[in-house]
C-alpha cells in the first residue's frame, strides 16, 4: 500500500510529481492527526451501531486507533509518515490503519468523506487549543492587572491627539488595555458557541445514507450540536474567519498598548524601564537597549490581519459545496492562532518584568497646563459660565506659558486681575493628584477607581484561566 490513494480507482496515469507535491497538505495538516483519529474512533462506532462493522472489526479499528494516537505522541502529533509523503492527514491515518488494523480499515471510509473529515478535524483541533489560547490571554490580562494595582497612584499625562490633555493614572492606562482583551475573550467565547458544531454525517456533500445518530456522534466529540445542512457543513468555514477577526482584532489591541509603552520607555517620556529579558540592544551602538518585543508584537498585528484577510478571500465567492481552495484554509488558521498565543505570551512577559521610573512620570505630570480643566471647573464653580471660563483659561494658559511660568505661582492680585470671581488659594491647591481623584465616579482615572478596577480585572482574569471549556459556555 506504499502510498495508496483514497481515490485511485478510474485513474490510469500516476499524478505529475510536480502535482503531488503542489497539492499535498500533510506538512501542514499533519497537526489535524488527532483530531482525526479522534473524529475515526467516534465514526467507527458509529458505523458499528449502523451495523456496517461487525463487532470485531470495531475492535480491531479501535486497538488500531489506540496505536495511532500513542505514535502520534504529543499534541501536534510527531507520527512518521514513511518514505513516500501521503497526501494529507486523512490518506495518512487511512494508509496507517490499514497496516495495523488489516481489511476492517477499508470500511471506515463507509459513507465517510474526507469533506466532512477536515471541517470537522479543524473544528475539534481549534476547540482542543481553546484553553492554551484563553490562558495567554487570561495571563496578559492578569499582568495589566497587577501592574495596575501597583501603579494606581502614579500620574502620567493623557493623550488626545497625542497632544497632552489630563492627567490620568498610569495602572487606569494598562487597564484601558485590559478592558479590551476581556472584550476579545468575550469574542472568542461566542465564536467558539458556533464552532462546536458538528460537520460528520454529512457525507461528501449530500448526507448520509447510513443509520448514523448525529447528535451521539456529536456529544461523544464533545459538540453542541450537529450541523443542520450537510452542503454548509462541508464548505462553511465562518468559524474559522470568526475566530480570525477576534484574534486579529486582539492583534490590534496589542498594537496599540505596544505603541504606547515603546513611546513611554523612549527617552522622550522615560516612565518605563523595559526589563532586559523582553529588549535588545544595537549590533553597532553600545547604548542602546531597544523594545523588540513590543515592536515585533505590533508588527505581529500586520500579520494576524492579512491571516483573516487571506481566509475571507479564499471564501468569497466559492460555490457550494466543497472545494480544493479549501485546503488554503488551514495555514493561515494555524499562523493566527499561534501568532495569537506567542503574541500574547510575550506581552504578559513585557508587563511583569517592566519597571516603572516614578519621579519622570512625576515630573512630566506636573505640567500645569495639564490643569487647565481643572481651572475651569474652578472658574465654573464661581459662577461664571462654562464657555467664558474655557476662554479666560485659554488666554490664562498662553499667557504663563509664553513667560515659561506655572499658573498657579502669579500673585493673588495678579489671579484677581485676570479673573476677579477666583479664590487664589484653591488655584494653589490644583495639582496632577488632585485632578486624578476627583474623577472618582465609575470608569474614572482616581486611584481609588483604579484600585477596584484591578481587583474586578484580575477575578475576570482567573476566572477565565479556570474556566472549563465547555462550548456551552
Ligand atoms: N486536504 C484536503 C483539505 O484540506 C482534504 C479534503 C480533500 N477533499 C477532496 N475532495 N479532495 O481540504
Amino acid at each position: 500500500m506504499a502510498n495508496e490513494k483514497l481515490w485511485g480507482g478510474r485513474f490510469t496515469q500516476p499524478a505529475a510529481a510536480e502535482f503531488e507535491r503542489f497539492s499535498e497538505s500533510f506538512s501542514f495538516d499533519r497537526r489535524l492527526l488527532r483530531a482525526e483519529i479522534r473524529g475515526s474512533r467516534a465514526y467507527a462506532r458509529a458505523l458499528e451501531r449502523a451495523g456496517v462493522l461487525a463487532a470485531g472489526e470495531a475492535a480491531a479499528l479501535a486497538a488500531a486507533l489506540d496505536r495511532l494516537e500513542q505514535e502520534a505522541g504529543g499534541a501536534s502529533g510527531a507520527a512518521e509518515a514513511g518514505a513516500v509523503a501521503p497526501e494529507d492527514v486523512h490518506t495518512f491515518v487511512a494508509q496507517r490503519l490499514e497496516q495495523l488494523a488489516g481489511p476492517a480499515a477499508r470500511k471506515l471510509q463507509t459513507g465517510r468523506s474526507r469533506n466532512e473529515q477536515v471541517a470537522l478535524d479543524l473544528r475539534l483541533y481549534l476547540l482542543d487549543r481553546r484553553g492554551e489560547l484563553e490562558g495567554a490571554l487570561a495571563g496578559y490580562v492578569a499582568a495589566l492587572a497587577r501592574f495596575a494595582a501597583e501603579h494606581a497612584e502614579v500620574l502620567i499625562p493623557g493623550y488626545t491627539h497625542l497632544q497632552r490633555a489630563q492627567p490620568v493614572s498610569l495602572g487606569h492606562h494598562a487597564l484601558a488595555y485590559a478592558e479590551m482583551l476581556l472584550r476579545d475573550a468575550g469574542r472568542l467565547a461566542d465564536a467558539y458557541r458556533r464552532l462546536a458544531v458538528l460537520p460528520l454525517g454529512s457525507g461528501a456533500l449530500a448526507g448520509t445514507p447510513l443509520a448514523v445518530d448525529r447528535a451521539a456522534l456529536a456529544a461523544e466529540l464533545g459538540m453542541s450540536a450537529a450541523s443542520q445542512n450537510s452542503l454548509d457543513a462541508v464548505s462553511d468555514r465562518d468559524f474559522a474567519a470568526e475566530l480570525l477577526f477576534a484574534l486579529a482584532l486582539a492583534g490590534v489591541h496589542l498594537s496599540r498598548w505596544a505603541e504606547d509603552w515603546i513611546f513611554y520607555s523612549s527617552a522622550e517620556c522615560g516612565w518605563l524601564a523595559l526589563g532586559d529579558q523582553f529588549a535588545s540592544g544595537s549590533s553597532l551602538m553600545p547604548q542602546k537597549k531597544n523594545p523588540d518585543a513590543l515592536e515585533l508584537i505590533r508588527g505581529k498585528a500586520a500579520r494576524q490581519i492579512g491571516s483573516l484577510l487571506q481566509l475571507l478571500t479564499l471564501l468569497k465567492s466559492l460555490p457550494l459545496a466543497y472545494n480544493r481552495d479549501l485546503q488554503e484554509d488551514k495555514e493561515p488558521v494555524f499562523d493566527a492562532l499561534d501568532t495569537a498565543i506567542a503574541s500574547l505570551r510575550v506581552a504578559a512577559g513585557v508587563v511583569a518584568t517592566t519597571a516603572v521610573r516614578r519621579e519622570r512620570a512625576a515630573a512630566a505630570a506636573a505640567d500645569p497646563a495639564l490643569l487647565a480643566t481643572d481651572l475651569a471647573d474652578l472658574l465654573v464653580e464661581a459662577g461664571v459660565a462654562f464657555r467664558d471660563a474655557h476662554e479666560l483659561v485659554g488666554q490664562l494658559i498662553a499667557r504663563t506659558v509664553d513667560q515659561g511660568r506655572d499658573f498657579r505661582q502669579l500673585t493673588d492680585d495678579e489671579l484677581r486681575a485676570w479673573a476677579p470671581q477666583i479664590e487664589p488659594a484653591r488655584v494653589r491647591d490644583l495639582s496632577a493628584a488632585a485632578s486624578v481623584a476627583r474623577r472618582a465616579a465609575l470608569g474614572g482615572t482616581a486611584p481609588a477607581q483604579v484600585r477596584a478596577q484591578a481587583a474586578r480585572v484580575a477575578k475576570l482574569a482567573a476566572d477565565l484561566q479556570t474556566a472549563p471549556s465547555d462550548p456551552q459556555r
